[in-house]
This record gives C-alpha cells, structure tokens and sequence, in this order.
C-alpha cells in the first residue's frame, strides 16, 4: 500500500512540548516505571492532601479494581477556577458564541469564578449535598459549564444527558442515577430551531418520581410552565444566595461524574468517572496533544453531552488555564461557512471536531471556507469515529492549509480522555491513522481467543494496564462493569473496537466489533433501537445493524417484522421513524427500515446478524455460509427487497 506520510516539520519539533526524542523516553518510563511517572505528571494538579500511592490497579477477578492516588485529595473547581485567579483573573476562561452569530458572551476566570460559586449555592440551598446526584438537560450556553463545575465545587455527582435526547430517555437516567436535582434551560436555540427543554423535562417527570427540584436558567425567554414548589428561575434563586461558596475538599477516588453511553446490549450505561485520575488525564493529554500554549484560543466543537465536551471543552482546558470556545450552533447555520467564522471572530488557534462535521462541510465546497481567513488555526483534531483519508486531506489542505497538523484522537467515554494519537512534535501523521498511545497507554492487538499478535497484523484492541482517566464503574452495577470490559479478553480492557497495526507500530481503527454502531460520531446501542423498535403495537420483532453513510460514518438498518395482519407500507415506515425519535432523540432516526416477512436464524433462534450486516451493506455476494440457518429462504427475500444506497 502507497501510504502518505507527513513527517513533523521543523516549526512544530522546536515549538512543542514533546518532541520525538521526549515522546520515546516519556512513553517507555510511563510504562517501565508507572509509579514515579504518575507521581511527576500528577503535579501539574493543585492537591489539598498530597497523595502517597500512586497506581492500586488489578484488571484481574480475583483481586479486581481501579484506584489512583487513593489516598490524596483535590477539589476540581478549585484546579479549574480559584488557582488561576491570581495570575489570570481577567483572561477569558469561556468565549460564547451563540446559534444566532450577533450573539457572544466573554466570561473571564474571575467571572466564572464568582458565577460557579454563585451557582453551587443555589444547589447547596435546593438540599444538594455531598455525593448526591444532579442531572444537567441544558443547552450549549456557559451556564451549563457553570452547573457542572458546581457540582464539582460542593462534590455533587452531575449526570449530563445530552439535549436532543428525549423525555423518554431523560427520565431513564434520571432514575437510573435517582437525581434529586434536574438543571436545565426554557429552550435551547440551534440552526435557529428552537428545543423545547423544559417542556421535555415535565414531560418526563411524568414518567419517574426521581426528582424532587428543577432549576430552569432561562436562555429564549420563550414560554414554560411553572410547578410550584418543584421548578425554580436560576436568575431568582442566584439572588438569595452568598456570593462565597468553599470548595470541598475530595478524595481522589470520589466520583465526578456520572455519563450513559451505549453498549451492545441492554440499556445505557452510566461511566463513571472519578476525582484525581481523570482531572489529570483530561489535563495532561489536553496540554501535550494539542500543545496547548499560554494565551491560545482553543475551540472543541462538541456538546457538553458527551465526554468530548467534559474533558475537551471543560474540565482539560480549565485545568490548564486555558481560554475555551463554546458554541452554541451547528457547522451550517446560518450558511456552510459558520465554523470558519467563528474561527476568525475569536481567532481560534486550535480547533477539534469530528469527521462526520468534516465531510458534511466538505460537500459543500472549498468556498465556504475560503471565506474565511483562518489564518490564526495552527492545529487541527479529529475525534468519534475513523476519518477516511479523503475527508483527513480535505481537512489538511482546505481547512488547514497545509499548515496545522491533525490529531486525530482515538478515545471513549470510558477512558476519559485520548488513548491513541499523534502527537504534534513527535509523531509524523498518515491520513486516517490514530498513530501511537499516549503515556502509560499499553494497546494490543489480540484474536478472538485472546492470543497477542505482534507486528503488522489486524485483529481486536485491548489495553493491557490501567490508566488514570480510565472509568471506575458502571453506576449501581458494578460486576456489568466487570463483564463488559474485563471478562471478554481476561485481565486485559477490552475496547469493543478493532485495528489494525502497520509495520511501523502505527494504529489504525477499523471500528466497533460489537452491536455497537458509529452515527455522526454518536454512539449507539443497535439493542435500544431494536427495543424502541419492538415497543411499537405494530411490531412484532426488529433487528438493527449499521449501514455505511456517506456522511454520517453509519447509518442504522432496520429489519422489522410486523404482527399478523399488519401492512408494512410508507405511512407506516415514517410513523415508525417518528417513533423511534420519540422514544430515543433524533439522533436514533432509522435511515432505512425494510420489512421482512422473517429475520434469519439459527436453529436455536439467534439472529445472524453477520448476514442482516452484509445485505445493509449491499455486499449480497458475501453473505458466507448460510447452511446453518433454520429457513435459508428467508435470506433470499431480504436480498430481493433490500435498500440501496441512501
Ligand atoms: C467510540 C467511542 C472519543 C470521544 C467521543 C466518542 C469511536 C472515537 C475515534 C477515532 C476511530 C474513533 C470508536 C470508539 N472513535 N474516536 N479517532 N478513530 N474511531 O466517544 O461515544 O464513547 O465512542 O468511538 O469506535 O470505541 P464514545
């Protein structure tokens, strides 16, 4: 294979924290003396008790467990928020920038400061206290970044759930986590359409008895309605409150947060994760992959919804005393060219998103950013899925003329932060690989029976150690969190992901191996879809696998067989879309559902999904080996009515 290579110029080798040589004696001591590495890099943290052990870690069931500088103590807010003061009271900790482009907030750290500590009195005097748990429904505005930095401050656990989720699934996990406290907005605003947040908030109320208070921060002013005694304006209770809030002093393996994530079967998961490993992890890697300098303007385009706004736009970019960007809006609103926009309005420098933002702007055409400067952007990075080189180029040579390498992070909401990546002095890039682990990351690369392939092969990722940012937990079931990471490939976290490693030692991933499908850079349950799926009266079974899309990565593939006497026609493919939106978020949104008289089985009723897999993906001529299926004829039928290319 004719691989581009682009090696480290010499600007970047001079300019950045770690060079080749620093990455080589760095990565070998993280691994050949974790302890005294750990012990080093945990110093960039303010600790109000200073820890003596360093890594307590087991992947092993007989004596199974994570903990990191156990026995020492921190306060997040205060690494975030009051250590700075002094030296950058009057920097920008968050540059606003709303859906509607004439709208901008600049809030300073002393600002942010005052506000956080405002705010985590409201919660102190709604009952909050230590340990509990509050949910945050909010819309892409700094008073979301402020609840969880709350939180954080009085050692609340705040569960985000993302605002294109529905009520449905809001009341889930606030059950799951039993929150007695929800946060949120009247409305959110984006691409100019208006989410009707609390509304979603009653109606999911409607369905659990969790909650006792709801905070509304009001955003469009637009119309709410009001429970008395249970919903509270946060512009109303700021004002009874003191402006001095302390931060309270936790250990460094008291949770932090609580965030659901999909897995391949059951209902979501909610990772936790803790105090001192992740804040650590979130600050090293945001300081030496994106070289993070002193008066930089960095922009992380995610939502704070999912891990990449915890670690990439809050807490790593906080930690380090940076100036972070918050957007409200989406890459196409009010025209193709909004990022760039943002870019030159607050003269971005370093800028991350995902590649399915990329290959939606980039079908658009050169112009829309062309009419942009850009000219302050010297690092660009990638994240949520595999970019394929075609969209890497683009971002390499339109975006970033040339000029600004791409990291492109390969992570999960359980690791807490970046796992695999180049890193911008030391690791020469080549479009569409994650390249190398970062510090005390030890990937390997295993076949199904678990045996370590070396050298050039492809085959399952695990990671065979612990590292700080990694998840302590699946929230109130522990032994799952066991035997989903742990038990597949013993002793060692198994990712759900496969790659391939070439013979320079460089990773690339392939993608999920599990029931898990990629949308937009979303992860999604095919379990949760089939769920809601089946949940409809009409439906009598569904199986969900992902399709390739050209834009979001995968698109999801629904087989439904209806219930006797039931007629599969248009009208009721969209009222089932629409379902499935209701029941999940319009993230879940079906792009193909195909009825089907039957699914294929095995003899013992286990739907082969390898051959549903193979007929989403138009690749008829690879269906392998279906001999074993109860009724072979059924697969003839779904290839006969098969969709094609969206
Ligand atoms: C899954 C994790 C990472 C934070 C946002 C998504 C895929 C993520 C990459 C990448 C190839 C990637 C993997 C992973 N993924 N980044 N750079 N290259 N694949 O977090 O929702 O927990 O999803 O996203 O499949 O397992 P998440």
């Amino acid at each position: 294979m004719n691989q581009t290579v682009y090696p480290v110029s010499a600007e970047w080798r001079q300019r950045a924290y770690v060079d080749a040589e620093a990455y080589a004696r760095l990565y070998a001591q993280s691994l050949s003396d974790p302890e005294g590495f750990w012990r080093e890099q945990a110093q960039r943290l303010d600790w109000i008790r200073p820890f003596t052990q360093v890594k307590d870690t087991s992947f092993d069931e007989a004596d199974f467990g994570i903990r990191w500088f156990a026995d020492g103590s921190l306060n997040i807010a205060a690494n975030c928020l009051d250590r700075h003061l002094e030296t950058q009271g009057d920097v920008p900790a968050i540059l606003w920038a709303g859906d509607d482009p004439a709208e901008s907030r600049t809030i300073t750290y002393r600002e942010l400061h005052a506000e956080v500590c405002r705010f985590a009195n409201v919660l102190k005097a709604k009952g909050v206290r230590r340990g509990d748990r509050v949910t945050i429904y909010m819309p892409m505005i700094p008073e979301a970044a402020m609840a969880m930095l709350a939180c954080a401050r009085i050692g609340a656990i705040h569960s985000v759930v993302f605002a294109g989720f529905s009520p449905e699934s809001l009341a889930g996990r606030v059950t799951d986590c039993d929150s007695s406290v929800i946060i949120t907005a009247d409305e959110g605003l984006r691409g100019g359409r208006k989410i009707p947040l609390k509304a979603n908030v009653d109606e999911a109320l409607g369905h659990c008895t969790a909650c006792a208070t709801v905070i509304v921060v009001r955003r469009t002013g637009g119309p709410v309605t009001m429970v008395p005694g249970r919903d509270h304006w946060y512009h109303e209770l700021r004002e009874s409150v003191p402006a001095d809030c302390p931060a309270v002093e936790m250990g460094a393996e008291d949770p932090l947060f609580i965030l659901y994530t999909s897995g391949s079967t059951g209902k979501p998961k909610g990772v936790l994760h803790t105090t001192g490993g992740y804040l650590l992890w979130a600050a090293l890697t945001h300081h030496v992959v994106f070289d993070y300098k002193p008066g930089e303007i960095y922009w992380c385009a995610a939502d704070i919804g999912w891990v990449t706004g915890h670690s990439y736009i809050v807490y790593g970019p906080l930690a380090n005393g940076a100036t972070t960007v918050m957007f409200e809006g989406v890459p196409t609103y009010p025209d193709f060219s909004r990022f760039w926009q943002v870019v030159d309005q607050f003269g971005v420098n370093i800028f991350y998103t995902a590649p399915t933002a990329i290959r939606a702007l980039m079908r658009e055409g050169d112009e829309w950013v062309r009419k942009a400067s850009r000219s302050s952007l010297r690092l660009l990075g990638s994240v949520g899925e595999p970019i394929n080189p075609e969209a890497w180029e683009w971002y390499y040579s339109v975006v970033g003329e040339r000029r600004c390498p791409i990291m492109d992070t390969w992570w999960q909401t359980e690791t807490g932060g970046h796992m695999i990546t180049p890193l911008p002095g030391a690791i020469p890039l080549k479009p569409g690989s994650a390249s190398r682990p970062f510090f005390g990351v030890q990937p390997q690369v295993v076949d199904p029976e678990g045996r370590v392939l070396e050298g050039a092969v492809e085959g399952n990722l695990v990671i065979a150690d612990s590292w700080p940012g990694q998840m302590r937990t699946v929230w109130g079931d522990h032994e799952r969190f066991f035997q989903t990471y742990f038990s597949t490939y013993p002793g060692k976290y198994f990712t759900g992901d496969g790659c391939r490693r070439d013979a320079d030692g460089d990773y690339w991933i392939t993608g999920r191996v599990d029931d898990v499908i990629n949308v937009s850079g979303h992860r999604m349950g095919t379990a949760e879809v089939e769920s809601a799926l089946v949940a409809h009266a009409k439906v009598a079974e569904a199986a969900v696998v992902g399709m390739p899309h050209d834009i979001k990565g995968q698109g999801i593939y629904a087989y439904v067989t209806l219930n006797a006497n039931e007629e599969g026609d248009d009208a009721l493919r969209a009222e089932l879309v629409r379902w499935v939106r209701h029941e999940i978020g319009p993230i879940a949104t079906p792009d193909v559902i195909q009825f089907a008289p039957a699914l294929p089985k095995t003899r013992s009723g286990k739907i082969m999904r390898r051959i549903l897999r193979k007929i989403a993906e138009d690749a008829v001529d690879q269906l392998g080996d279906i001999s074993t299926l109860a009724d072979p004829g059924v697969v003839d039928h779904l290839v006969a009515n098969r969709h094609r290319a969206i």
